[in-house]
């Protein structure tokens, strides 16, 4: 029996395997608030046929029920703050879709589901080219060595011109675009693209508010010609201009991170849709092999593991449960098995795994490398923990940002006190916010600590409606975070506008009011540990 041929415990072989996570496309779709992301998801998923009209994920003010924006937050500023993974099956692919928040202030979850992600999707408003917004997440997909697909949306309203994006994604990103499609018609006027691959010609039709699938007509080149006369002359022209610079796909640089390929889109309308879930499968990476903790490679074909990359509460009034998102990494999961907690030691019974998509949910039997997975009442996993059958690994722990916005956390009603503490506890392990303490305070006074201040508020309204323990926070003066350790705690604590506190792992943070005062006391305690921790922007 070859190697391939051997059975996991779950009766698949590893042949099995490596059929399903090379069908697996696992990626996120990451833009500047308002550039489009939440109708292109919405987009893709009826593309996929997963739900029969738009509308039915996405959800902003005055469109019907949403299924990724869970919170009254959420609901009221119109905005998603929750990550949530949405699977379908396109052409013979598995498609996983990680969701992402688009506020900067989230930035750090954001983060966190790119590390779950083999591939990126970055939206690009036409007619404001990249956002502030857009050059953090590429510089995320850069440090992580994400590859990044390309698109530019809305290319129904006038927005600038397409070789000028070209020219602004290069000299900013320093990724060589690479459009595969091109539009016939300037922004504002679109007819359509041209379609580089083998030069046809496909016709932009508008449907009735963007609800259904827009057909999608494919013509000759010259019947392009006839038919559109001198925009597609200018596309023609453009592509050869493009083709002269060397702006062509090339598989293996793309996967370098070294050149992006571009499509262009109206996700209103649902054009290019189809062309990016096309992309995806032919284009983005498969899963494969993750690095460990240690320096090694866990294969697809190694025993199962995952880790976590999200762990989220109270999704549904209903049930008020906690969920952790787990990434497969290698083997199969099969509901139901029992995995260790690499953390603890300890083992972790799988009977509640589920598919989740905001509300909607669905029992899973069976998920493969680069699937998500949903584990209910999974209230020993934090962020980052690995899980792993028979032989054990760990994954490297998940990067904290730099927090810049501090304060001192007090339950309203002393008579709360357990419920205060339940809540601080549950926020801390999922990332909401981050929490640290000194002797000085107390557990009673924690120091909650963000990267940006709409977490505050998440935080805020979570342990008020969902752990029934309102709070006050006191903001405090600082606005840098650095590593310390013990040794040098005792003599950092005595600066000047400073203090030292710690995180729940026992790491040693030393806060500072400003950067100069921080410079100061460096300059003057040049041998201390006082370290920059990922800063938000990276
Ligand atoms: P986000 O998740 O990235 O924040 O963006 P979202 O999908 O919410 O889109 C932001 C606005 O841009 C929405 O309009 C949406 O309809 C519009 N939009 C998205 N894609 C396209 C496109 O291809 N063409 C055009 N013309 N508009 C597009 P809104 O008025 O803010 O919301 P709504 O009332 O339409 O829901």
């Amino acid at each position: 029996m070859s190697a391939v041929d051997q059975q996991a415990p779950s009766g698949a072989t590893a042949r099995d395997v490596v059929e399903q996570a090379s069908r697996r496309r696992t990626f996120a779709v990451i833009s500047h608030p308002d550039a489009g992301k939440s109708t292109l998801t919405e987009a893709l998923a009826l593309h996929a046929r997963v739900i029969g009209q738009a509308g039915a994920v996405h959800g902003k003010a005055g469109r019907r029920g949403t299924v990724s924006d869970w919170m009254d937050m959420e609901k009221a500023r119109g905005i998603s703050i929750t990550s949530a993974a949405l699977q379908f099956e396109y052409a013979d692919a598995v498609v996983n879709l990680l969701d992402t928040p688009g506020h900067s202030d989230f930035s750090e979850d954001t983060y966190r589901v790119l590390t779950a992600v083999d591939a990126a999707v970055m939206l690009i408003d036409a007619a404001k080219g990249l956002e502030a917004q857009t050059m953090k997440l590429f510089a995320v997909c850069r440090h992580r060595g994400i590859p990044v697909i390309t698109v530019v949306n809305k290319w129904d309203r006038p927005g600038k011109d397409a070789l000028e994006l070209m020219d602004e994604i290069s000299e900013r990103t320093g990724l060589t675009p690479t459009p595969l499609t091109w539009p016939v018609g300037i922004a504002g006027d679109f007819r359509g693209v041209l379609d580089r691959r083998d030069g046809s010609y496909r016709r932009f039709t508008r449907t009735a508010g963007g609800a259904t699938i827009a057909p999608e007509e494919t013509l000759s080149a010259e019947a392009a010609a006839d038919r559109e006369g001198e925009p597609w002359q200018q596309a023609v022209e453009e592509v050869e201009l493009l083709g002269a610079s060397g702006q062509d796909h090339e598989q293996s640089l793309f996967l370098d991170g070294v050149t992006t390929p571009v499509l262009f889109a109206s996700a209103v309308s649902n054009f290019g849709v189809g062309a990016l879930l096309d992309t995806l499968v032919g284009m983005a990476p498969a899963p494969t092999g993750v690095t460990t903790a240690d320096g090694g490679t866990r294969e697809v074909t190694d025993p199962f593991s995952a880790f976590v990359f999200k762990v989220q509460a109270g999704m549904d009034t209903a049930h008020r449960d906690r969920l952790a998102f787990i990434r497969i990494c290698s083997g199969v999961f099969e509901r139901g098995m029992v995995v260790t907690h690499a953390r603890t030691g300890r083992p972790f019974a799988t009977k509640y795994a589920q598919h989740v998509f905001g509300r909607e949910r669905e029992s899973i039997d069976t998920a493969y490398p680069g699937d998500v997975v949903g584990l209910v009442n999974a209230a020993a996993l934090g962020v980052g923990d690995t899980l792993y059958a028979e032989r054990p690994v760990t994954y490297p722990p998940l990067t904290t940002f730099a927090p810049e916005h501090f304060a001192v956390c007090r339950g309203r009603d002393t008579g709360k006190h357990k419920q205060f503490r339940r809540g601080i506890e549950q926020l801390d392990s999922e990332g909401v916010v981050q929490v640290l303490r000194s002797d000085r305070r107390g557990d009673g006074a924690p120091v909650l600590a963000v990267v940006g201040p709409m977490q505050f508020e998440v935080a805020t309204h979570r342990m008020e409606n969902e752990f029934g323990a309102a709070v006050d926070l006191d903001r405090l003066p600082y606005s840098i975070a650095m590593r310390t350790d013990e040794a040098s705690a005792p003599v950092v604590a005595t600066a000047r506008n400073a203090e030292v506190l710690q995180r729940t792992n026992g790491e040693y943070v030393a806060v500072f009011g400003d950067k100069w005062g921080l410079r100061v006391f460096k300059e003057k305690h040049p041998d201390l540990l006082l370290e920059s921790l990922v800063a938000a922007q990276l």
